[in-house]
């Protein structure tokens, strides 16, 4: 079964053709990160726009990469939520048209579930994981705007059992670069500052939000703070306490690496915490996604964190890790399986469906 996926919730345009839900035929994703460097952060309106101009194109250039026309599709995919409502008017629009025009089914896939899918993803010449997941798994989103844990009981059945109470891990990334003076997007710059030569992740200690004892919430704003005051100094600091000196680059790049342990901790404390509610964790599957996933701490803890615990962790490989049309129409795909589409008055909504 080949379907053609196709997201636009946030600043990226995207399209893919999917087969049989694992084999990526092609993932097109047109970023737009030069429109919004200059205000160090999406722009709504700039955003929808740059979709309304981008959206055929990708999709077309998705289809050739993948070899086929678009008589050879069997479903329109389309993330439908969560995001900016502009952008993801866009995507909706385009899968609306396509699919009613086609004769063929149309999926609306919550963004956020589709990065819970990633790393089940595959290139064309690579083969798939042989193991089917066994459910219930565990599941951890961390990007730019999400940062959650979930229970999956299925691909269609999926609770959320904690999640940020401030910002999102990628967004305190992004921030704590913009302090340290690293360009936009700061999440791979910082991850690169972070793992230069000599960097020393002890050097600051840097506060982990632990929240109640069973909580499994995340809170990033004190840990984007502390990174601030370290840099600036603390603002009304008393007479007695030393003088703040400003960071020189040793510093700065301590500093990155201490962030990026404390931030890289946080997470494997409350997945810790979460393994407490799956009666039996062996070979429990870990599924995890979202931007954060690329950063080379959080994903050599990760893998750790499974042998120890012996999970099957499934990891996205990095073309997968960032927002793609291709975990779309992966997760489409379970959904036909088990008998879900949507009707062709699909509509956007901002929110998750969780
Ligand atoms: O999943 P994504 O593309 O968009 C959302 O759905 O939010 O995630 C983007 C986020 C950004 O905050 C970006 O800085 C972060 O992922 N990111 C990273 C790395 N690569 C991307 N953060 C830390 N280390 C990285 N290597
Ligand atoms: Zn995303």
């Amino acid at each position: 079964m080949l379907i053609l996926g196709i997201e636009s919730s946030c600043d990226e345009t995207a399209a893919s053709v999917v087969q049989d839900g694992t084999r990526v035929l092609s993932s097109i994703v047109s970023s737009q990160h030069d429109l919004h460097e200059e205000y160090a952060g999406v722009v709504p309106e700039l955003a929808s726009r740059a979709h309304v101009e981008r959206i055929l194109p990708v999709i077309r250039e998705s289809l050739a990469e993948a070899g086929i026309g678009l008589g050879m599709i069997d479903a329109v995919a389309v993330g439908n939520r969560p995001g900016l409502i502009g952008s993801l008017l866009v995507g909706v629009s385009a899968a609306r048209a396509l699919a009613w025009s086609l004769g063929k089914p149309l999926v609306g896939i919550d963004h956020v579930h589709a990065h819970l899918y990633s790393g089940l993803l595959h290139g064309p010449d690579e083969p798939p994981k042989p193991e089917a997941i066994r459910f219930p798994a565990l599941g951890l989103v961390v990007s730019g705007g999400h940062t959650s844990i979930y229970r999956l009981d299925s691909w269609t059945r999926v609770t959320r059992l904690g999640g940020t109470i401030d910002d999102a891990i990628g967004e305190a990334y992004d921030k704590a670069a913009t302090i340290l003076g690293l360009p936009y997007p700061g999440g791979p710059n910082l991850d690169r500052l972070a793992s230069s030569p000599g960097a020393n992740p002890a050097a600051f200690d840097l506060p982990i939000s632990r929240l109640g004892p069973d909580s499994l919430d995340f809170s990033f704003s004190g840990l984007k703070t502390a990174v601030l005051y370290a840099t600036r100094g603390v603002p009304g600091r008393r007479e007695d306490h030393p003088p703040h000196v400003p960071l020189d680059d040793q510093g700065r790049t301590n500093l990155a690496a201490s962030f990026q342990k404390a931030a890289a901790d946080a997470v494997l404390l409350k997945l810790k915490r979460a393994l407490v509610q799956f009666r039996n964790s062996d070979s429990l599957a870990l599924l995890t996604g979202g931007g954060v996933t690329a950063n080379s701490l959080l994903r050599s803890e990760l893998q750790r964190f499974a042998r120890e615990q012996r999970l099957d962790l499934r990891l996205p490989a990095r073309q997968y890790t960032v927002d793609n049309a291709a975990m779309i129409a992966g997760l489409a795909f379970q959904f036909l399986q088990s008998g879900h589409n949507s009707t062709l008055d699909l509509q956007a909504a901002p929110t998750t469906a969780c």
